[in-house]
């Protein structure tokens, strides 16, 4: 007995000296002159396990050994992490000095070449322009409002007396609703077929570039193709109906040359729709989502909101759609949405990657490491928001918060969000529905995971009722 003991400790031992000897030599390899504190973890995986499963505290257990600024070898990548908000913004507002997009191969591939994120220096501004004009507040003032409040309305009728999965409802909100700004496309069998490939292209995007038949990756390189395929048939046939008809929407936007700007081809305009869903389908989801669950822990500030949205009804008969000068008006909702934000963190950061060697706050980074420009904790600067944890979207009504905390949670400077208003407006539209016309009751159960990404892992279940009943 006391022999195999003696083994088994012996086989620890060296267990424990093979992996010390593994960790040493990783970090030996990155011990490169110049560059930030830091460890680098295992042999390819890096320390991508830890970064998952402790999320903020991984990075914050870092913070407090390295410093805001540090090393580390996270999902296939050596990265650094900067948690300086100084350097955050200068790597945000100088992708011409080589701080480019660095998101991983997976979501470059599944988005396109002509993506956004793919794109740099001139053909990105010229990209950037393109969707700009799509989502100016006179387009969404005049052609993209009332298509949302007219989707959201419908979108949310017979909610009552039902329990439903908020997420999903949000989920199939966002990407519906964007069909119908892009091409006046409604529910019916074109978005019956979009919506399942749609979602495997989301999957795909975040998962590893291996390309086998069963992974998420190959999965999101079919469903590309087969999104592909539907778009370059809706612009053939809007090509035709274009020349009887005066579309008002993003598809025909895109499809005619601006007066500052050249045609964009059938490739770079499929690639920008694929841009606007994605981009905006996440993002607006989720802080629905996670505003319909705060609200309901909140009844202080449902009380507030609701009285807003009253207000603005009061004003207007029962079928009126909402417009602009109301959605202007509604200064509490837009607290709760960026505090929806703040509280949950619905971004957590952006990736750029270095185009070549370069010194960053007196290191050297070397080219084609990647940049992990973490936001999250400035969210949780108990200066800037002090009861840090409180929802409290009061705090957000002095508008000058909005741009004095210099918050990033839309990015800032080159590639700072170019879909923020509309993202709010379509948000503040859901809520004017939904508190008007319903109360509602969290179902038992719901497990909400707030990294990497924010997410109700089963479902986020309400009980909702009709608020006259
Ligand atoms: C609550 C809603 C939203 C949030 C929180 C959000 C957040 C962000 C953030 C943080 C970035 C910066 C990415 C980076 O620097 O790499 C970004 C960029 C972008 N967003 Fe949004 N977004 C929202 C809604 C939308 C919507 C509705 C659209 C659709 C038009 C959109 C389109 C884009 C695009 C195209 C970019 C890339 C811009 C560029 O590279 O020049 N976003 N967004």
């Amino acid at each position: 007995m006391a022999v195999y003991v003696l083994v088994l400790v012996a086989i620890l031992c060296l267990l424990c000296l093979l992996s010390t000897a593994l960790l040493r030599w990783n970090d030996m390899r990155y011990r490169k002159k110049g560059l930030p504190p830091g460890t680098m973890g295992w042999p390819i995986f890096g320390e991508t396990t830890e970064f998952l499963k402790h999320g903020p505290n991984f990075m914050k257990n870092q913070r407090a050994r390295y410093g805001s600024f540090f090393k580390s070898h996270i999902l296939g990548c050596p990265t650094m992490v900067s948690m300086d908000h100084e350097i955050n913004r200068y790597i945000l507002m100088n992708e011409a000095k080589g701080l480019v997009p660095g998101y991983p191969q997976s979501m470059l591939d599944i988005l396109g070449k002509c993506n956004i994120a793919a794109v740099h220096g001139s053909t990105h501004r010229y990209m950037r322009g393109a969707l700009l004009s799509l989502v100016s507040p006179t387009m969404i003032r005049d052609q993209h409002l009332p298509k949302i409040d007219h989707f959201i309305r419908s979108h949310l009728r017979n909610w009552g007396s039902t329990t439903i999965d908020i997420q999903e409802k949000t989920k199939e909100m966002a990407l519906l609703s964007s069909l119908k700004q892009i091409a006046g496309i409604e529910s019916g069998p074109m978005s019956d077929e979009f919506m399942p490939e749609f979602f495997k292209l989301v999957l795909g995007t975040l998962s590893l570039p291996i390309d086998l038949p069963w992974t998420n990756y190959r999965h999101g390189l079919q469903a590309r193709k087969n999104i592909v395929r539907m778009l370059r048939k809706l612009i053939e046939e809007r090509r035709v109906s274009m020349e009887t008809q005066d579309h008002k929407d993003m598809l025909s936007c895109l499809m005619s040359s601006g007066e500052y700007r050249q045609k964009l081809t059938d490739d770079e305009v499929i690639d920008q729709i694929i841009t606007i869903l994605y981009s905006g389908y996440e993002t607006i989801s989720t802080t629905s989502m996670m505003a319909v669950k705060y609200l309901h822990d909140n009844p202080k500030v449902l009380q507030q909101l609701r009285a807003e949205h009253f207000e603005v009804r009061g004003r207007k008969n029962l079928e009126d759609p909402i417009e602009w000068e109301d959605l202007k008006s509604m200064k509490f909702t837009r607290a709760v949405i960026f505090e929806t934000s703040r509280l949950a963190t619905i971004v957590n950061g952006v990736l750029r990657k270095t185009t070549q060697d370069m010194e960053l706050n007196g290191f050297l980074i070397p080219k084609g490491w990647r940049i992990y420009v973490y936001t999250r904790e400035m969210n949780y600067n108990p200066y800037l928001y002090p009861d840090t944890f409180a929802f409290n979207p009061w705090r957000w009504l002095d508008q000058s918060v909005e741009v004095m905390n210099n918050n990033m949670m839309f990015g800032a400077g080159t590639r700072q969000c170019p879909g923020k208003e509309l993202g709010i407006a379509e948000i503040s539209i859901f809520l004017h529905y939904f508190v008007t016309r319903y109360r509602w009751e969290e179902v038992g159960g719901n497990e909400l995971m707030k990294f990497p990404r924010v997410e109700a892992r089963h479902g986020l279940h309400i009980r909702v009722e009709q608020l006259n009943e």
